[in-house]
């Protein structure tokens, strides 16, 4: 007989960011079935059903359903996109009142169904909401993740690739630190064509008269704001971000992904309980291994200002726990 094990991912929040983030789930048809879990149920039967009509046309069949808590228990992933709908103009600290209100029980929730897979935190301030989840569901460190600077990175190759005319798949390296004002690219990590990217600018000054270093960081970091400014919120390149998270963990890719994660005390980091984002390889059993990017002395002295922005943050909010 075969045995087959149905791998299950359930969505808390069916918003735009958890709406899009399903759909990037159901198209690449990432795993057996998707539960959709939201405050208000006729929305996630609605998007359960709006996502089933487009069965005949997806890569792959997969059982989509609304949903309620115990669902989790048995479920390998659980994404959570519930939250304030985030406001043009409002940095992601200031939604944090709001954001716990709405998470905190969602959390008692999902802990309280046994659920004992990865669980993926989307909701803003996505590091300090990461570190609360951790702490409240109690699961091990390798289970809870923020989706932290994974979209950030994205973002970031998107802008080198728009600029050089040139696949942004072919730029390697990361964004680290808060998924907010105070992350960073550490240069030395990005390179792109087979050399480092600094070095592919010199190589090129003609042709790249107007582009620095710190624009395409600053780009990067205001990249959100542009878009809620444009079209009102961003949805689908954390959907496109979240359902490559979902993949790799559910595939067992064992890419290198920069995800928020409990640091403590890897390398030179030298910072503990905080969650920030930095490379991590990420595999079916969640976070495996950090890597060590040898930061110089003003980027680590950046880091340090990421997790204390993030600390103060938290502290905000531990009395709840
Ligand atoms: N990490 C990232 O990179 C990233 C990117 C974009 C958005 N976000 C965050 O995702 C979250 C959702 O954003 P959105 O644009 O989808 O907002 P939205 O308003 O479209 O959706 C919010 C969802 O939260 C649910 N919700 C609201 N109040 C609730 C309550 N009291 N109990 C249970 N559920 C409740 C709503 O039903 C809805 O499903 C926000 O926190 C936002 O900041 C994160």
């Amino acid at each position: 007989m075969v045995t087959s094990h149905r791998s299950r991912v359930v969505i808390a929040g069916t918003g735009s960011v958890g709406a899009a983030t399903a759909g990037a789930i159901v198209l690449q048809g990432l795993c057996d079935e998707l539960v959709l879990i939201n405050h208000n149920p006729d929305k996630a039967s609605g998007l359960a059903m709006d996502l089933m009509d487009g069965s005949d046309y997806t890569g792959r069949f997969v059982s989509i359903r609304r949903g309620d808590w115990a669902d989790c228990r048995d479920a390998d992933i659980v994404i959570v996109t519930a939250g304030p709908k985030p406001k043009p103009g409002e940095t992601r600290f200031q939604e944090l009142g709001a954001a716990i209100d709405i998470v905190d029980p969602i959390l008692c929730a999902i802990r309280d169904s046994g659920f004992d897979g990865i669980l993926i935190m989307v909701s803003n301030p996505v590091d300090v909401l990461s570190w609360f989840a951790w702490k409240r569901t109690g699961l091990p460190r390798a289970q809870v993740i923020g989706s932290g600077t994974a979209l950030d990175t994205s973002r970031m190759k998107a802008i080198i690739g728009d600029i050089t005319r040139l696949d942004p798949r072919m730029v390697s390296g990361y964004v680290i630190g808060e998924h907010g004002d105070s992350q960073f690219v550490p240069w030395s990590t990005v390179s792109f064509v087979g050399k480092s990217f600094t070095q592919y600018l010199q190589d090129n000054q003609s042709r790249y008269a107007d582009i620095t270093l710190d624009g395409i960081e600053e780009w990067t970091r205001r990249r959100g704001l542009l878009i809620k400014s444009l079209r009102g919120g961003t949805s689908q390149g954390i959907a496109a971000t979240v359902a490559g998270l979902a993949r790799t963990i559910l595939w067992d890719e064992r890419r290198v992904v920069p995800v928020s994660t409990l640091i403590d005390g890897e390398y030179e980091y030298d910072e503990h309980d905080v969650f920030l984002s930095l490379p991590v390889a990420l595999n079916a059993d969640g976070v495996g291994d950090f890597v060590d990017l040898h930061l110089d002395e003003s980027e680590l002295s950046k880091f340090h200002r990421s997790a204390r922005i993030v600390r103060e943050h938290c502290a905000m909010i531990a009395d709840r726990l």
